[in-house]
């Protein structure tokens, strides 16, 4: 039986049309969240251009929205439409059969068994990035734009491990600047009230087209190098190896790979996706090890431990308090704030609450990290809530990587890859705030950024553990 959606008749700020209220959202998305649920509950119902929205703050909602009753919604066609525009139709941009087995077919090339054969790819990113960009001499110091650092390590990561290739420095910043110009030209299209087609002169499609060039231009040179190789050169080391050995296999499945337009969209959303969440996510963890200098001290002592044991990545990668420390990180400064927007696709009832066919559901990330309902003290940075033996989340509460069908495809990958630039920089550094700055206050940029640079000062440390080089396993 369902009951009536409860927030039906409920005045929303910004009326006629919402559009004030639409324009607050962009402006600051994240104390407009604060508002409605102060002023509505947990349930919080508003209107926009005739659309009603309605945001679900309660854990339990949030976990039936996206699992239990996953079925019943499909992510906005509007906004998969606008990613679609530059990212082409891949994994993320489209619903339904296509979907389902492009997620398919490029699910084992993300599994945890994968993950060993991509460590030793990170590991040579991260190393060739933290040589170009901070000190090497024990005891020199650098002040360092986090964001900067985090932004060189990830590009050259993604790109190793999609391509085997070894990014300059110019390289990785010309590339990343041409996908976050892509991004925030999404997020303004989000605004827009109609998405224009590409040929259609509008605000910012000059550069968007620039920037796709440089993205699509670097894809196309690796793929077509890839394709030129003869079949005894034939790897089966990195994504794109695996991407194109792609077969769907499954019972559903008809045998055939990935077409070439899909292998390169793919890519296209692999950049996109993989490397600015993952940069996010380091810089505020940079900034948290800098102003809690004993949870660093204790990171490093855990890496040093296991380095002088003669740990190896995959055992650097599974250390439980650097992890814990890490999650921790991601759910005070959850790099998605916000999962993409639901639609009911029938009348379907959340948590008590019935929620009609059409109506655009928001699944308010931030604010399910920082509920006290769900973490206690939920301003504290205490990595402890994440320890193994530390008392259940709650379900719905804790969704930096979504949940359900679409939870992100990348997550053991972003956790591999975070933990070992973790590892890799507490064991070599002393951070701590630029002198007289403060931990910056985020801003959301697609991916939550800090508002001002964080800047860090990174001091050289000796190494407590022999520099043996990193081994990708014990027996290897
Ligand atoms: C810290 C790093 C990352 C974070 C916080 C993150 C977060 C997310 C979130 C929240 C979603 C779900 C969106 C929704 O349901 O509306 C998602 C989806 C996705 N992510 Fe990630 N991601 C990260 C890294 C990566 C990496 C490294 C890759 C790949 C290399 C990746 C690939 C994807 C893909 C393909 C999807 C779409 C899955 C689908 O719809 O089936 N992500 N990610």
């Amino acid at each position: 039986m369902s009951t009536p959606l409860v927030h039906d008749t409920e005045p929303v700020p910004g009326r006629p049309f919402g559009l004030p209220l639409l324009a607050a959202i962009r402006r600051d998305p994240l104390g407009v969240g604060h508002a409605l649920q102060h002023r509505l509950g947990d349930v919080a119902a508003v209107e926009v251009l005739f659309r009603r929205i309605v945001y679900f703050f309660r854990a339990e909602a949030v976990r039936q929205i996206l699992v239990d009753h996953g079925e019943c919604f499909e992510r906005e066609a509007r906004l998969l439409d606008i990613f679609a525009s530059f990212q082409g139709r891949n994994v993320l941009t489209t619903e339904g059969p296509d979907w389902e087995r492009q997620r398919r077919l490029l699910t084992p090339a993300f599994s945890p068994k994968r993950m060993a054969g991509y460590m030793g790819l990170m590991r040579d990113a991260i190393e060739a990035s933290l040589a170009d960009e901070l000190p090497v001499e024990v005891g020199q110091g650098a002040v360092v734009d986090a964001d900067f650092l985090t932004t060189r390590i990830t590009m050259d990561v993604i790109l190793r491990t999609l391509f085997s290739h070894a990014t300059s420095h110019e390289e990785a910043m010309r590339v990343s600047v041409a996908i976050r110009a892509l991004t925030r030209q999404s997020m303004r299209e989000v605004f827009w009230a109609w998405v224009p087609p590409a040929w259609l002169p509008h605000p910012g499609r000059a550069a968007k087209q620039a920037s796709l060039r440089v993205l699509h231009g670097l894809i196309e040179r690796h793929i077509a190098a890839r394709s030129a190789r003869t079949a005894t050169e034939a790897g089966d080391g990195d994504v794109l190896d695996r991407l194109l050995a792609a077969r769907d296999d499954a019972s559903a499945g008809d045998g055939a790979g990935l077409s070439a337009q899909e292998v390169h969209d793919n890519c296209v959303l692999l950049f996109a996706a993989g490397f600015d969440t993952a940069s996010s996510a380091l810089t505020w963890w940079l900034g948290l090890m800098a102003t809690h200098p004993e949870v660093a001290q204790r990171v490093r002592s855990e890496v040093a431990a296991a380095r002088a044991g003669g740990a190896g990545l995959d055992t650097l990668a599974r250390l439980p308090f650097l992890n814990a420390t890490i999650k921790e990180a991601m759910r005070l400064y959850s790099p998605s704030t916000a999962l993409f927007n639901r639609v009911a696709l029938r009348d379907v009832v959340i948590d008590g609450t019935t929620v009609r066919k059409g109506t655009l559901v928001v699944v308010p990330v931030w604010h399910l990290h920082r509920d006290a309902r769900s973490f206690p003290e939920p301003e504290r940075f205490l990595p402890e809530r994440f320890l193994p033996d530390a008392p259940p989340i709650p379900r719905g509460a804790f969704l930096p990587f979504g949940a359900g069908p679409h939870f992100c495809l990348g997550q053991h990958f972003a956790m591999v890859e975070m933990a070992l630039v973790a590892a890799h920089v507490i064991e070599r550094f002393d951070l701590t705030l630029a002198e007289g700055d403060a931990l910056p206050e985020p801003v959301v940029d697609l991916a939550l950024k800090p508002k001002q640079p964080l800047r860090l000062r990174f001091t050289r440390r000796a190494l407590s553990a022999p520099n043996a080089p990193l081994r990708t396993s014990p027996c290897a």
